[in-house]
């Protein structure tokens, strides 16, 4: 018989290394349900940790319902019960075709996420009150009640906080559709940085909006740039990502942050601030919401903290422009499902989604010193905090090239075109993401595959005349 021995991970505490170990083996399928684990003192010994450390492995790994104990007998995986509905042994998604897709900015898998979600269902499921909750019509913006408690989590993690400005949406890109549609008319000026989130420059277009690209360098929109071009004629409302630019990572300084809101209040522009990215609180700069409450509407989402099918997010508006706001909702579906609100509430208020965000940031923290270094000859951008690495292309290299070279490979990555407002030229570079790879044994895979592609001589896939 082989004994289960895991090989840790670096970074945090050994004992939720060793359970985190042993929930991947359960979703990689290194480990059966039904499968007894090894002895603890077996364990320790292979591992060279305390039996005190596979004590509190064990008993962590039991807490989250990955393992079960048996008196006199041993530890064992749970087999999961006939009512076990959701699979929350998976870790991620499976290999399938083998390509290693990084190119979604998507969290790390962790069996947690399932596992949050399960508890939450479960939760509401045993509570009459939030069933009858569920089946009712509720407030376009949310119940009065999902609000406090959304705006509280949001609090507790440095974000907007006042429910009274607070309206739930399905999702960031719920957020940013709602604001293309009802801030601006068909043939207004839009700003927002020369790279910027595809979702927006999608819904400006679909609104009939015009793009105006403002240049932007590592320390983001470049806001002398834009007062030039406002000089010309002022956007209608500026669309940004200060804290971390989707797909280049630029944070915005402090000084432009200031200079910006001047900016706006000059030329009276709606400044939206999307912080759907979610960084530790360290990164982040002053948020311009605080800056300019009154005219700055301001985006998050539960996508990149918990899942992104939840489809929960939240807009922070001035007053004046909340019962616009509340009317479009009305119009579209009159409110976000009351059953999904709850189960996110519920999830975020479950001590283990605290965990789950501090494992994701160790986690991303640990892929980005990996990549980092693995591609440290092309001198890749990737500020702390980020799960965006932003690759300049060696001279000679075109991202379109690359990017079919890697394809062909079994790596899938994205070039900037999608992120190019208007007709702005794409530089040479491709953007990866940290987040998406079940392990980091296969994130490592595909950095270098893109280390070895890009060391050899270019080779051009022409094919015209
Ligand atoms: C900057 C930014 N805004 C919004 C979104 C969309 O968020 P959601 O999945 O909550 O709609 C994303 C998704 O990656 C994003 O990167």
């Amino acid at each position: 018989m082989t004994i289960w021995t895991p090989t840790l991970a670096d970074g945090g505490p050994r004992y939720r290394r060793i359970a985190e170990a042993m929930a991947e083996a359960i979703g990689s399928g290194d480990l059966n349900p039904g499968e007894k684990l090894p002895p603890q003192r077996q364990l320790a010994d292979r591992l060279g940790v305390t039996v005190g450390t596979i004590t509190r492995a064990y008993a962590e790994a039991q807490r989250h319902g990955w393992v079960e104990s048996r008196v006199g007998s041993g530890t064992y995986v749970r087999r999961a019960a006939e009512d076990d509905h959701v699979p929350f042994f998976r870790a991620g998604q499976p290999a399938g075709d083998g390509v290693i897709d990084i190119s979604m900015s998507l969290p790390p898998p962790h069996p947690l996420r399932a596992r949050g979600l399960q508890r939450a269902l479960e939760g509401i499921a045993a509570s009459p009150d939030a069933l009858q909750a569920a089946t009712e019509y509720q407030h376009e913006a949310g119940s009065e009640a999902q609000r406090a408690r959304i705006a509280a989590w949001q609090g507790s993690h440095g974000l907007p906080d006042d429910p009274t400005r607070l309206l739930i949406t399905q999702g960031g890109q719920h957020g940013i559709h709602l604001l293309v549609h009802n801030l601006a008319q068909p043939g207004d000026l839009v700003a927002a940085d020369a790279l910027t989130y595809p979702g927006f420059v999608c819904a400006a277009q679909q609104a009939h909006l015009r793009p105006m690209a403002v240049p932007m360098d590592a320390d983001g929109l470049d806001v002398e740039a834009l007062a030039r071009l406002c000089a010309r004629q002022p956007p209608r409302l500026l669309y940004t990502t200060p804290d971390l630019n989707n797909p280049t990572g630029a944070r915005l300084s402090e000084a432009r942050r200031e200079r910006l809101v001047a900016l706006a209040r000059e030329h009276d522009i709606w400044l939206i601030e999307d912080a759907v990215q979610y960084l530790p609180e360290a990164q982040r700069g002053t948020p311009l919401i605080d800056l300019a409450p009154e005219r700055t509407l301001h985006i998050f989402s539960t996508s990149k903290v918990l899942a992104g099918g939840l489809r929960i997010g939240s807009l922070t508006v001035p007053e004046q422009l909340q019962e616009r706001l509340c009317s479009a909702l009305r119009s579209q579906s009159w409110m976000v499902p009351p059953l999904m609100v709850e189960a996110a509430c519920r999830w975020m208020e479950d001590p283990d989604s605290r965990e789950l965000l501090r494992w994701q940031i160790d986690e991303l923290a640990a892929r980005r010193r990996l990549a980092l270094d693995r591609l440290a000859a092309y001198a890749p951008l990737c500020r702390e905090g980020s799960s965006l690495i932003w690759l300049p292309l060696p001279e000679g290299r075109r991202s379109s090239e690359v990017q079919a070279l890697l394809a062909r490979r079994g790596v899938k990555v994205s070039t900037p075109e999608p992120f190019c407002m208007g007709s702005e030229p794409a530089p040479q570079a491709i953007r990866l993401c940290l987040g998406p790879a079940e392990t980091r044994e296969t994130l490592d895979r595909a950095l270098t595959i893109v280390d070895e592609l890009l060391s050899e001589p270019p080779s051009s896939p022409w094919q015209t005349l």
